[in-house]
């Protein structure tokens, strides 16, 4: 009954610490795509094709439902996925619109037409694959009319936070806040548009200052996946057990998740 959580890196981790701690029952296999890390500068092509033969390997291990807790892959491959390549027996679900939800009051699967909501100017910091996707404009645009985004491609924080290197990381996200403030000086909600921001979450919510509500993914899409699971129990794939799985060096990769997270986790070769 195992569920499938995958990353291009160490980023997804911050999901899966919540869905494993809101679903204890639950054996979760993380695959992180460390060796082809960051997806954030690819294009949607490649992006799709490395999402793909990361899901394979989760279904391979046991796992029948997916989890892309990345939004680089939720927003440039993961309609593509549904729209052609994915079997009636399998699913795959991204991490974009729980969040969406939340930021529009809506409750899961509202398809009522999109309304007026209390946010009006939202911050969108993401890749800059997510950002050139439009995905989040387009989702946001089924549920909610007169939100005004600005979103900012944030390069090199991913490549910061999975080299370890938080100082940098920091001075990154402090300059792209800077750099989104320009162009919308007073947001009213900023959203953490890529799983690998919630570590530098302390960072961003400094540099907006404290009358900004800051959205991240991981207890929402915690939430939405206790309810899908509940109204979808066939979903849970045959494996048993819990695993870490990366494609990069396993040694190297469990010593940054585990400072990461602050417990022991211990990677094996994809
Ligand atoms: N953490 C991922 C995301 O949410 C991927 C970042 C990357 O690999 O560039 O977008």
């Amino acid at each position: 009954m195992a569920v499938g959580v995958f990353d291009s890196g160490l980023g997804g981790l911050t999901v899966l610490d919540k869905v494993a701690a809101r679903l204890p029952d639950v054996p979760f296999v993380y695959l992180g795509d460390s060796a082809n890390a960051p997806y954030g500068v690819r294009d949607a092509d490649d992006v799709y094709k490395l999402t793909c033969a990361s899901v394979e390997r989760l279904w391979e291990a046991g796992c029948d439902l997916v989890i892309l807790a990345c939004n680089t892959a939720s927003a440039a491959a993961l309609r593509r996925m549904q729209e052609s390549w994915i079997p009636a027996d399998k699913r795959v679900l991204g991490v974009f619109v729980p969040l969406i939800e939340a930021m529009t009051e809506r409750q899961w699967g509202d398809n009522s037409p999109p309304r007026e909501v209390a946010v009006k100017h939202v911050a969108l910091f993401a890749t800059p694959a997510t950002v050139r996707s439009r995905a989040f404009q387009r989702e946001l645009a089924f549920r909610a009319i007169g939100v005004d985004v600005e979103a900012q491609a944030c390069g090199g924080v991913v490549d910061a936070i999975e080299e370890g290197d938080m100082i940098l990381a920091e001075a990154l996200v402090r300059s792209h806040v800077d750099a989104l403030k320009r162009k919308m000086p007073d947001p009213d909600a900023a959203i953490l548009g890529c799983t690998h921001y919630p570590l530098m979450q302390e960072i961003f919510q400094d540099a907006l200052g404290p009358e900004v509500s800051v959205f991240s993914q991981a207890n929402l899409v915690a939430e939405s996946l206790a309810d899908y699971l509940q109204r979808h129990p066939d979903m849970m794939g045959p494996g048993t057990q819990a695993r870490f799985l990366t494609t990069g060096d396993p040694r190297r990769v469990s010593d940054r998740a585990t400072q990461f997270l602050r417990r022991q986790i211990t990677f094996e070769k994809a």
